[in-house]
């Protein structure tokens, strides 16, 4: 099939296809730029949280003396005499372990204002209360079959990270043999669950997740006016410069050699063209220039040719 399209054509297609692939690779950046952002949110919540356990782990567990029965994992008794003291003059202490720590933690931030809520979780869990969502289960099986130290995800509205968290020896005390568990964590939570981890297993994963909209939601926020223009401008210079200095004198020099295709006069001005020019266009007008005068001398030859030998055949 012969092409029939036009330069002027083919030329916008070039551009159309060439603002959309730049379109691309900026939404692409953006992406990247803004799931960086996100992650390095994430991070930030999942150090706070393993700081305030590191924290916690450092005391050994730390002790508050007001605590519902709830959440109690040893209940020491102390003779004081302070406040709070029992009718047979005992103040009450709760101890806290670092994991049951992180998950008051984690609750107290689930009713704060802070937009990133965090959880800590595991595949094999001590306290039900701690059981892993569908994001988390997914997590724990990649991150447990591919041992990655990380997932994350993007779905409903939500970045959801996870961060991988490794037994260590001091934890198989309490998550290893239940037979060797203290008597305070068998006594709260049994013996069933969260028990049979060997040092260096997947302990579980601390999730985060931040509400945030899709790239292509924020875009309006980042792409104004201005960036815009700045995109399109230069691309529409680009249309404006082939249309003027290519195509509007290719459509008239093709008129000109029309008309000299039919021996009709027609003017060439090359008074404004350097005659060492390196400009195609100009080029193509002065050998175009050349060839008129040739054919219009060698039509003249052929006219008083004829006439001579008409005079002649007379
Ligand atoms: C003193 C005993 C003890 C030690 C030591 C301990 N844990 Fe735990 N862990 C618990 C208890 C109790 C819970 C349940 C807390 C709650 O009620 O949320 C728990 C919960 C967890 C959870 C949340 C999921 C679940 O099982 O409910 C993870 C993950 C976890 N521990 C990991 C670790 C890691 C990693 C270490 C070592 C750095 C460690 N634990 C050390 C007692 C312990």
């Amino acid at each position: 099939m012969k092409n029939k399209i036009s330069l002027s054509t083919k030329f916008a297609a070039l551009f159309l296809l060439i603002v959309g692939m730049n379109a691309a690779a900026y939404y692409f950046m953006l992406q990247n730029i803004y799931l960086q952002e996100l992650k390095s949110q994430a991070k930030t919540v999942v150090s706070n949280v393993e700081s305030f356990g590191a924290w916690v782990a450092q005391n050994g567990r730390v002790w508050v003396k007001e605590g519902s029965k709830e959440s109690f994992l040893t209940q020491e008794l102390y003779r004081a005499s302070c406040e709070n003291v029992d009718d047979a003059g005992f103040v009450h202490f709760y101890s806290k372990n670092p994991a049951l720590a992180q998950r008051e933690f984690s609750e107290v931030v689930a009713k704060s204002s802070s937009p990133a809520k965090f959880h800590m979780t595991s595949q094999n869990v001590m306290n039900p209360v701690n059981a892993p969502d569908g994001f988390e289960s997914m997590a724990l099986a990649i991150v447990t079959k591919t041992g990655a130290s990380e997932y994350s995800e993007f779905a409903d509205g939500q970045y959801r990270f996870a961060q991988t968290i490794y037994h260590k020896a001091s934890c198989i005390s309490c998550h290893g043999d239940p037979a060797k568990a203290p008597e305070d964590v068998i006594k709260r939570y049994g013996s069933e669950r969260g028990f049979g981890f060997k040092e260096g297993d997947v302990a579980g994963v601390i999730s985060v997740s931040i509400p945030a909209k899709p790239l292509y939601m924020r875009a309006l926020n980042f792409v104004g006016v201005k960036e815009l223009a700045l995109i399109l401008v230069p691309f529409l210079i680009a249309l404006w410069f082939v249309r003027s200095a290519v195509i509007s004198p290719i459509k008239k020099l093709t008129e000109t050699a029309h008309d000299v295709s039919t021996g009709k006069d027609t003017p060439i001005d090359i008074a404004n063209i350097d005659l060492n020019t390196n400009n195609e266009v100009h080029q193509l007008t002065l050998a175009l220039h050349r060839m008129r005068n040739s054919t219009q001398l060698a039509m003249k030859k052929m006219r008083e040719a004829r006439a001579e030998a008409d005079k002649h055949r007379k």
